[in-house]
This record gives structure tokens, sequence and C-alpha cells, in this order.
């Protein structure tokens, strides 16, 4: 019992120093065209902030191959990739896909052995030109936007079609192995129309759940981007729509924790009130105006939410644990430093392998807003993750 007990004691001890968390960073290539202070390059990139950095978006082209989306993109990628001579602890991977490429190319390329083939062998010669450590899948989403409920299980034959691949290039050329990760949503109904989540879990490294966008200006009153936890008044459909709820349900299918991340926003989301109601759930009109950077409705960086905030009252919505705010008829609900501490609590207390942010260019990457140093959120997020400082040099 007292051996137990002991043995139990150490595992805490070297078991915790073992299952050091990951923090995975988006970098947007369209982040360098916003003016001013909004201009994000790479010498705002900071090779020590997290452990993983992801390069958005590649595409996948009519020849079903992975190819560059942006003007300057390859060379973005040297500069990029440049960064391990830096930090040779960091992991970088490019993410193919995103929103607004959609299904429609994605689906025609699962769509039988010969184009996935194409893809991969693609994929292959492209992430070891450019000098990447892995491929990340963003496709939005299988079985919605025009892609087929076949494509459920045909991303599942991506996946372990890469991974062999992979695994068969490694071997042959003795190079450490190229990884595979994915970005998967966390709507319920999404989930269940385009993920066999056991089966993709056992191939992929890791899978961002989505955990952000639940509410936003497309809805007619007002509800919190990524909420921790389900709302007292939320009902029907609405008990799915939180980052608990999002992070069970790909566990309880088959995820393993460790190759769970949790996703945090750096960013908000606005409503136009239209009552004298103020809180969560007000009757609301579409989206408030659009930030004077990231110039998109209804979507605030954190940077510009400090400006925002500076002459109003944060409230915090207590159920949810997450802030928002409201000015002149205007409303966002977004995430701060404290609603980042009690998320990195809940996800230790699940133990999930880390965390994932969206993104990088949308945090106060140069401390010119907020007062709060550089990269407040990122850099707050880094600590609570219990993140060692490499020795830079070492
Ligand atoms: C952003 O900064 C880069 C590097 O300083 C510069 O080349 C580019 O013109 C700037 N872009 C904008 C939109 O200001
Ligand atoms: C950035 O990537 C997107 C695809 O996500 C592409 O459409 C766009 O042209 C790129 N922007 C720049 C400035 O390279
Ligand atoms: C695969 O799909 C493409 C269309 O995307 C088609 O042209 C080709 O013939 C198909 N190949 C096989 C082996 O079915
Ligand atoms: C690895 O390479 C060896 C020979 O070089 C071969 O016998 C083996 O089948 C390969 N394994 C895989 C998984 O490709
Ligand atoms: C903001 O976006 C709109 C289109 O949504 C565009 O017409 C306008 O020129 C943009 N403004 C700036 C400052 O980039």
């Amino acid at each position: 019992m007292h051996k137990l007990t002991i043995l139990a004691g150490l595992c805490l001890v070297i078991c915790d120093i073992g299952s050091a968390s990951q923090m995975v960073c988006y970098f947007t290539n369209w982040s360098q065209l916003r003016p001013g202070h909004g201009n994000y390059t790479m010498e705002d990139l900071d090779p020590f902030l997290c452990t993983t950095l992801v390069f958005a978006f590649a595409f996948i082209d009519h020849n079903n191959e992975l190819v560059a989306s942006g003007w300057n993109d390859k060379v973005l990628y040297k500069s990029f990739n440049g960064l391990k001579t830096m930090n040779p602890h960091l992991k970088t991977f490019l993410a193919v896909g995103g929103y607004n490429f959609g299904s429609i190319q994605f689906s025609k390329m699962v769509s039988n052995e010969t184009n996935r083939q194409k893809f991969i062998q693609s994929s292959i010669k492209f992430l070891r030109a450019y000098g990447f450590d892995g491929l990340e899948l963003s496709w939005e989403y299988p079985g919605t936007r025009g892609s087929p409920p076949d494509d459920k299980h045909r991303f599942t034959l991506l996946c372990r079609e890469l991974v062999q691949a992979f695994a068969a290039e490694a071997n042959a050329t003795g190079e450490i192995q190229l990884m595979l990760a994915a970005s998967v949503a966390a709507r319920k109904k999404i989930i269940d129309g385009g993920y066999e989540i056991a089966e993709i879990a056992k191939v992929l490294d890791f899978i961002n759940v989505m955990t952000f966008d639940f509410h936003g200006s497309w809805e007619r009153i007002t509800g919190h981007n990524s909420p921790l936890f389900r709302g007292s008044e939320d009902s029907g459909y609405h008990i799915y729509s939180n980052t608990d709820y999002a992070m069970r349900y790909w566990r309880d299918n088959g995820t393993p924790l460790e190759k769970l991340r949790m996703g945090f926003a750096a960013y908000g989301r606005t409503f136009h009130l239209t009552s004298s109601e103020t809180g969560v759930g007000a009757p609301a009109s579409g989206p408030a105006s659009a930030g004077p950077f990231t110039n998109d409705t209804g979507f605030l960086a954190y940077y510009e939410i400090c400006t925002f905030v500076k002459d109003t009252t944060i409230n915090w919505i207590e159920d949810q644990k997450v802030p928002y705010a409201t000015k002149n008829n205007e409303w966002v609900g977004f995430d701060n430093r404290e609603s980042y501490e009690t998320k990195v609590r809940y996800l230790k207390e699940q133990k999930f392998g880390g965390a994932f942010v969206w993104a990088l260019d949308l945090d106060d990457f140069g401390g010119r807003f907020c007062g709060e140093g550089k990269y407040p959120l990122l850099s707050h997020l880094r600590k609570l993750l219990n993140i060692d400082h490499p020795v830079p040099g070492a």
C-alpha cells in the first residue's frame, strides 16, 4: 500500500514533467496586407513563442496537387522554416484548405485512389522542398459545403494513405517521417457527418478541434464566439455549442487525450444591438462595424478589442467563463487573459495534450494597443501551459 502510494506520488512528479503541453500557432499569409500597425510580417514571428507553427493556407490545384496559394508564399516559407535554425525544437506544418477554399477541390481529390496518390506524392515533394515537418489538413468540412456523405470515409482513406506514404518515404530516404495533423469541426452536426473519429485518430499525430465561431452575427441574438461551457439559456441544438462539449465529444468517440488540441481564439465576434438589452441573448441585427485593421465585418482582432474596451466595462459571462463588452449598440464576445486562464485550467484537468491558437497576427503582437506587452495572450498561454523556454542557441 505504502509502495503504491510512493509509486503514485513519483508518477505525479515524473509523469507531469513527461506530459509537456504543446502549443500550436497559426500564421496567416494575408495578415501582411493589413495597414499600419496591423501589418504582420516575418519579423514579428517569435521562434520561441510556440512549440509548433502552422502556415495557412496552401491549396489543391486542378491536377490534385498541393500548391502555394499566395504570390509570395514561397518566399515566406523560407523565412518561416528558417526559424528552426534559431529554435531546433520548433516544428512547422503547412496547412492545406481553409474556410474560403471550401470542400469542392478536396472532394474531387479524395474521390479515387489515383487522385489521392497524386496529392500525396505532390505533398511529400512540396513539404520536403521547403523544409516543413508536416502537413495539416484544414478541410472545412468533409460531408458539407458541396462534399457528399461518402467523403466521411474517404477522408479516413486520405489520412491513412498519407501516413503510409510518409512512412515509406522516411524509410526510403532515412529522413525523419513527415507528420500529419488535421483541424476539425467543433459543431456536433458537422462532426457526425464528417469524421470517422476513432479511425482518423489512429493515424493523425494531433487533432485541432476548432472550438470557436460557435456564435456570430449570422444569428439574430448575441452569443459568445468561444464559450467554455454551456450557457444557462442554451437549449435545443445550442446545448452543443461550447468548447467543453466539443472536446469531450472528440475524446469520447475515440481520440486519445494526448492527441487533442483545444482551440483558443485571439479574436472576438461582434453584433449590432437593436434594443436596450445588452446581455447574452439580446436582440441583434447583423455585425458591428468592421475593425480598422482587420476590416472584416463581425470580427475583431484582440488588439482591436483593446481599443474597443478602453472606455467601457468588461462583463463576465458567469456560466460560460468568457468576457463580453458593449458600446454604442455594439456587442463583442471575446477572450482575454482571464478566460485563457480558466480554459487552461480546464484543459489541464481534462489532460488534453495541448492548445492551438488562431492566430498569431490577431494578438497584440507588437504590444502597441493593449498596454500588456508583446503577444499578451499568447505569451500568457505559453506560461499557463508550463512550456519551458528552450535556451536560445542551446
Ligand atoms: C508591411 O511591412 C512590410 C515589411 O516592412 C512591407 O514591405 C509592406 O509593404 C507592409 N505592408 C503594408 C500593407 O503596410
Ligand atoms: C494567402 O492565402 C490565401 C489562401 O488562404 C490566398 O488566396 C491569398 O492569395 C494569399 N495572400 C497573399 C497576400 O499571398
Ligand atoms: C479519378 O477521378 C478523376 C476525376 O477527378 C477521373 O478523371 C479519373 O478517371 C478517376 N480515376 C479512376 C481510376 O477512377
Ligand atoms: C523499408 O525499407 C526496407 C528496405 O529498404 C524494406 O524491406 C521495408 O519493407 C520498408 N518498409 C516500409 C514500411 O516501407
Ligand atoms: C475593407 O473591405 C472592403 C470590402 O469588404 C473593401 O471594399 C475596402 O476597400 C476595405 N478597406 C480597407 C481599408 O482595406
